[in-house]
């Protein structure tokens, strides 16, 4: 049985798998530059952040009705059920549908039909997280804000993604004010390739509950310190920094020492269509590769529950901390 966990840094984007792309480009009359699947997948070598979200951006054009939306998350949500997720919190990109004409009620009500039935088919909670793209303008961010107001009652909070190097948190902080005065709970992607300053900036200037990534906060012991005392969470994606290059090899990844420092860490999939592994995965890879100790282990699963949203449901958190007590971590 895999072990139980929550993910907390998945875009929903970036699960689409090369068949589902053929699928739905099929379904839609949208021309792929890939003759198939397999030439596809060949492309998904990436260089860094931006070779990367090149391609992401471009696949994502086949998404265009409800339909395409609703299969693309229960695709996710089967998988992820899977391999031992009970609670899923899920970013989207709405800025990159709406620039193409796909209106904000298709995404949000398209991924709805996938996760108001998330429960009873999978078993497994969600929340959905709107990201604005950190490339764009904050006047556009506030706009893709404004334009979520009909589907509030379906968003649980607001993420910060895209390229990061040049746009710092600070270009969002009226959107960020904005957001937390609806309610609306506050991620964002900092120090994935943006410097540790922008961790504290998220922090500081955006409000935010948990970092995304947060990775390069091991370059600032001060930092690290901060982040230690205050409890913030980091959702971080192994995986996906070997395929983008933010670290070397996945042996050499940082989080053994991260959580030695005492660290909130979590591990997440991010992309899994594109980075070769979904949940239950990259907690393999983890386990394999950095050697790390059944408590460890425990550690990470507890901490995915304990960051996770679910302040509105503590019985649900309860019964999904007493399954990874009662789990053998070996
Ligand atoms: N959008 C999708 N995946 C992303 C990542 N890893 N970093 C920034 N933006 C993203
Ligand atoms: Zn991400």
């Amino acid at each position: 049985m895999p072990v139980p966990k929550a993910e907390l840094h998945l875009h929903i984007e970036g699960t689409l798998e090369p068949e589902l792309a053929f699928a739905l480009a099929a379904r839609n009359g949208v021309e792929l530059p890939y003759a198939d699947t397999g030439t596809l997948r060949e492309a998904y070598r990436f260089q860094d952040l931006k070779s990367f979200l090149d391609l992401y951006y471009a696949l994502m054009t086949v998404l265009r009705t409800e339909r395409d939306f609703a299969d693309l998350a229960d695709a996710y949500l089967a998988r992820a059920a899977a391999q031992g997720v009970r609670h899923a919190e899920i970013f989207f990109d709405p800025q990159a549908h709406l620039a193409r004409g796909v209106g904000m009620g298709t995404v949000v009500e398209g991924l709805w039909r996938a996760l108001g039935r998330s429960e009873e088919r999978h078993g497994v909670s969600t929340r959905l997280i709107m990201c604005f793209l950190r490339d764009e303008s904050a006047e556009s961010a506030m706009a893709t804000l404004d334009a979520a107001t009909p589907y509030l009652h379906r968003i649980t909070g607001v993420g910060l993604d895209s390229a990061e190097v040049g746009h710092p948190p600070r270009k969002f902080r009226e959107v960020y004010e904005a957001a937390a005065a609806l309610g609306l709970r506050r991620v964002a992607h900092a120090g994935e390739e943006g410097p540790p300053e922008y961790i504290t900036e998220a922090l500081d200037v955006l409000g935010v509950e948990r970092v995304d990534h947060g990775l390069r906060c091991v370059e600032e012991p001060a930092l690290v310190e901060r982040l230690v005392r205050e409890r913030v969470p980091l959702t971080l994606c192994p995986l996906s920094n070997v395929r983008l290059r933010t670290v070397d090899t996945l042996a050499g990844h940082p989080l053994p020492a991260m959580l030695d420092a005492g660290l909130m860490c979590t591990v997440n999939s991010d992309d899994p269509a594109y980075f070769g592994g979904y949940a239950g995965d990259t907690f393999d890879a983890v386990r394999e590769t950095l050697g790390l100790a059944p408590e460890r282990l425990r550690e990470l699963a507890r901490n995915s529950f304990l960051a996770s949203f679910l302040e509105d449901d503590e019985e649900r958190r309860a019964r999904y901390l007493a399954e990874v007590e009662a789990y053998d971590f070996g």
